[in-house]
Parts: C-alpha cells; sequence; structure tokens
C-alpha cells in the first residue's frame, strides 16, 4: 500500500556528503520517512525539477546579539540573523553564548536563550565563550552546561578582557577532557598585536588597512602551534577556528599527520577577500576588519587547498554583523582615530554558501558532495548534532535546500536578509543559489517569497562532538 505523506520533493537531485542521486523525499512528522521514486500521495508536492536537493546548511560560527563593547551593537538580533541564514540555504545556525569576566556562565547561557527565545527562524545550538576560567566556572558551571548539551566552547588568545593565558587554557582542555567537550581556539598573539599595534599608533598608521598589518601571518601561526602544543599536553581534540592562511593551516597539517585530534575550520572571507580589501577610501575599509584579516591571493590558494585536502573539516561564515554607518557599528568615532577600535568581524551567514558552492563546485575546486561534507554533515557530526542533523536519511530532520545550480547572482546588499548596511562581497558575482529551504519539513523560503516564521526554530542541546567520543574516527 502506497504510503502518504505530509510533503514530497519530486523530480529533483539528491546529494550527501557520499553520493548524488535521482529520487524523491517523502516527509511526515517533519522528519525524512521515504527516499524512491513513484512515492505516492501527499498533502504537498514540491516540484524539484532541475533543482539540487541538499541538506540544509548549518552555519557552526556565527555571532548574534553578542556585547561588543562599549556603545557598539551588533546589527543582527536572533530573528534578523536566523532569517538571513534561511534566505542562504542554511537550516541550523550555532552562535555563541559569550562570558565576560566576572559573570556566571550559566546565567550568560540563560540570557542568550531569552535573547533567541520567540525570534529564530531555524534550529539554534549554542557555543559557549569562556573568558573567565575561575575554579568556580571551571569546576562546577562548565561540566553542568556540558550535561545539558553545550558541548563546545570556544577559548580566545586575544582580546582584551576574552584572552586566555596559557594556564588557563590548559584548565579549560582539561574540563572538556574529562567531560568529552570539543574547545574551539581563535588562535592568534595577543602580545604581538599589542605590540604591533601601539608601534603603528606611535607612527601615526591608524587607517583600518593597518588592521591586517597588526596581525600578520606569524602572530597566527604561532597561536596556533602554541594551542596545537596545549591540546596535545592535555590530549584533547581541539578546533582551530578561522584559519586565513598556509602557516597555520600547515601547522594542522603537520598536527593531523602526527595523529593528533587537531581540526581546522576556514571561512568564505579567506577564500575570495585580501587585505588590498581594506585599504578602501577615508573609512571603507573597515567594512573588511575582522581577525585574523584576509591575507593575499597565495594563503587564499593556501585555504583551498585545506578544504579539498581535509586539513579542514569546516566551513563557517563568522557572520559578525555591524553596521558600516553607524556611529554604534564600524563608523564608532573612537574606531575613525584608530583601527585598534573599529569593532571587528564582517556579516556572512547569507552568502557563506552560495560563494562556497559557486567558487568550490562550479568552479571545479571541490565535488557536491565536499561541499554537502564542508557545509552541513561535519558540522553536525564535529557538534554532537548527528545524524538528526546534516543528512538526507530516513529519520533525519527534514532539513533541506532546493538549489538551482546554474542561477547567476551579483551578490548586493539590498537582495540580503540581515540587518546591516553593507556586505563586504558586494558586487561578487556566483552561480547557484539555494531558492527554497524547509526547516523539519516546513518551507521557511520560497522563491521571493519573504519567510514569516520567527519563533519556529528550535534549541538542540547538543551531544557530545565526534571528534570527543572514543573511537571517534577523524572528521576531514
Ligand atoms: O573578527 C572576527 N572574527 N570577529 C568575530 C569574533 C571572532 O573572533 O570570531
Ligand atoms: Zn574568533
Ligand atoms: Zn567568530
Amino acid at each position: 500500500m502506497a504510503m502518504s505523506f505530509d510533503t514530497i520533493i519530486r523530480g529533483g537531485t539528491v546529494a550527501t556528503a557520499a553520493d548524488t542521486f535521482q529520487c524523491d523525499v517523502g516527509i511526515s512528522g517533519g522528519k525524512i520517512a521515504a527516499l524512491g521514486e513513484n512515492l505516492g500521495e501527499a498533502k504537498e508536492i514540491v516540484d524539484a525539477t532541475g533543482l539540487l536537493v541538499l541538506p540544509g546548511g548549518i552555519d557552526s560560527h556565527v555571532h548574534i546579539a553578542q556585547p561588543s563593547g562599549p556603545g557598539i551593537v551588533m546589527a543582527d538580533d536572533f530573528s534578523s540573523a536566523t532569517r538571513s541564514a534561511a534566505f542562504g540555504g542554511n537550516t541550523m545556525v550555532l552562535p555563541f553564548a559569550m562570558q565576560r569576566k566576572g559573570e556566571s556562565l550559566r546565567a550568560v547561557v540563560d540570557a542568550y536563550h531569552a535573547k533567541a527565545e520567540g525570534k529564530c527562524h531555524v534550529d539554534v545550538s549554542f557555543h559557549l565563550i569562556v573568558a573567565d576560567a575561575s575554579d568556580r566556572v571551571l569546576g562546577q558551571e562548565l561540566p553542568a552546561l556540558v550535561e545539558d548539551g553545550y558541548t563546545s566552547f570556544k577559548v580566545f588568545m586575544t582580546y582584551e578582557g576574552l584572552a586566555l593565558s596559557d594556564l588557563e587554557m590548559l584548565n579549560v582542555m582539561s574540563v572538556a577532557r574529562d567531560t568529552g567537550a570539543l574547545v574551539m581556539v581563535h588562535a592568534e598573539n595577543y602580545d604581538a598585536i599589542r605590540f604591533l599595534t601601539d608601534r603603528l599608533e606611535r607612527a601615526g598608521l591608524t587607517a583600518p588597512h593597518y588592521h591586517a598589518a597588526s596581525r600578520p601571518i606569524p602572530v597566527e601561526r604561532e597561536a596556533t602551534h602554541r594551542a596545537i602544543s596545549l591540546a596535545e599536553i592535555i590530549d584533547v581534540p581541539i578546533m582551530i577556528v578561522h584559519v586565513s592562511n598556509r602557516e597555520a593551516m600547515e601547522e594542522i597539517r603537520r598536527a593531523q599527520v602526527r595523529g593528533l585530534k587537531i581540526y581546522g575550520e576556514t571561512c568564505p572571507q579567506y577564500l575570495v577577500l585580501t587585505a588590498k580589501d581594506l585599504e578602501g577610501l577615508n573609512m571603507e575599509g573597515a567594512k573588511y576588519v575582522c581577525s585574523p584579516p584576509p591575507r593575499d591571493e597565495a594563503s587564499q590558494a593556501a585555504c583551498w587547498e585545506g578544504l579539498q585536502q581535509g586539513v579542514f573539516a569546516l566551513f563557517s561564515s563568522d557572520h559578525c554583523p555591524f553596521r558600516y554607518d553607524d556611529p554604534h557599528g564600524k563608523l564608532a568615532p573612537k574606531g575613525r582615530t584608530s583601527f585598534r577600535w573599529v569593532p571587528n568581524g564582517i556579516p556572512g551567514v547569507e552568502t557563506r554558501l552560495p560563494i562556497l558552492f559557486s567558487e568550490g563546485v562550479n568552479k571545479g575546486r571541490i565535488g557536491l558532495d565536499r561541499f554537502v561534507e564542508l557545509t552541513a554533515t561535519n558540522p553536525a557530526r564535529v557538534y554532537g548534532l548527528f545524524p538528526r542533523k546534516g543528512v538526507i536519511a530516513i529519520g533525519a530532520d527534514a532539513d533541506l535546500a532546493l538549489w538551482e545550480p546554474e542561477l547567476e547572482v551579483t551578490i548586493r546588499n539590498e537582495r540580503l536578509h540581515h540587518a546591516v548596511d553593507y556586505t563586504p562581497y558586494e558586487g561578487l558575482k556566483v552561480k547557484g543559489w539555494p531558492t527554497t529551504v524547509l526547516s523539519r519539513g516546513e518551507v521557511v523560503v520560497e522563491d521571493g517569497r519573504p519567510i514569516d516564521a520567527p519563533g519556529r526554530g528550535r534549541f538542540l542541546a547538543c551531544g557530545t562532538p565526534e571528534p570527543c567520543r572514543a573511537g571517534g574516527g577523524r572528521i576531514v
């Protein structure tokens, strides 16, 4: 007897991290219930003829509604960020719940839940940012939070108020080892940046593009090497996030060859932007200020190599949204006096997937299977959400993005759905864009139709990250 489904996606080409094949997708109760031909009846038929049917993207590195220093305000709240994510083919995002010194980590997590409550268009899990590695936080709060499904935490080796000492990093890594959590590392040498920043400022070199000069490649390479060494001492897996260049990539590769569980992530800005973009007239360069900074074409080639060869397991946006023409954003009064004060971070949650699809798949640098792996399947595996998320398989959540692989789009901020007044990718021509998106079986984006579903996105507790499981294989 033929089954009856809530929805059938008919006539599309389904792609997973393993395979590409023609089949229909039957959805019931928000889950994928059948894969095959002639699936029968459904309340709703989505015609996917000529389209690719991919797992919805999981952007595992985004910043939303995060406090960012006196007078600075992030442009996106959970509504605009998750709406923008959905329009960019994502069905899940992992933002950070950021602790500041002296704060209770549990109170911070509660506050982020309150900010997200009733607002999310797609599903959300949280990473933690540990800024206060006190005995109470490490001994009590962190283990209890891991137990509750916050199984990854980021530590910073730079930034005033966030940077941890090596001793503190070791202590955090030790808790991660004991609890089965994954440490994400922002690897830049704080003292070297301070030294170079002071020197540049004394010489009157304060325009936004000196941001790149204040954090040259050795700053990142040294910190990457040190983080890997600390992780080796503790014998714990770590994820080096937002890797920008060959030298840091090769530190990770060497560690992997030695059998260490060191993982890497890179982002669109390191594939299509360079430090030259920071040289815009007046303050225009501020639009590209992020850390680590975009480098040069050789660094872009190295990041591609890392993606192709499995050094990087993840491709995330590091969406960090500040408005440009705004005294609470990139043009904050202090930021005009020196690059030191320009808020760090650029938006990109909606453009991440089209950029990788166009520059990667359509230009023949990576296959469609690798695209799916880097943007959906691996994030789910790395952060303990697999096989509920990140895969097209029976029983998984029906989180799907239908792509028009030949659609040519010139990226313009006016077509994006974030609350930022610019995109660093303005004018970039891409081929391929996701035009329909389903989250747990519900159409949340249909070409040209604005979604209106804030509050339908759910919080998901994460399980033990695969890299931290006993006998867990390496994710490439
Ligand atoms: O410049 C950046 N990347 N800002 C976001 C915060 C971070 O370090 O990821
Ligand atoms: Zn970072
Ligand atoms: Zn970030």
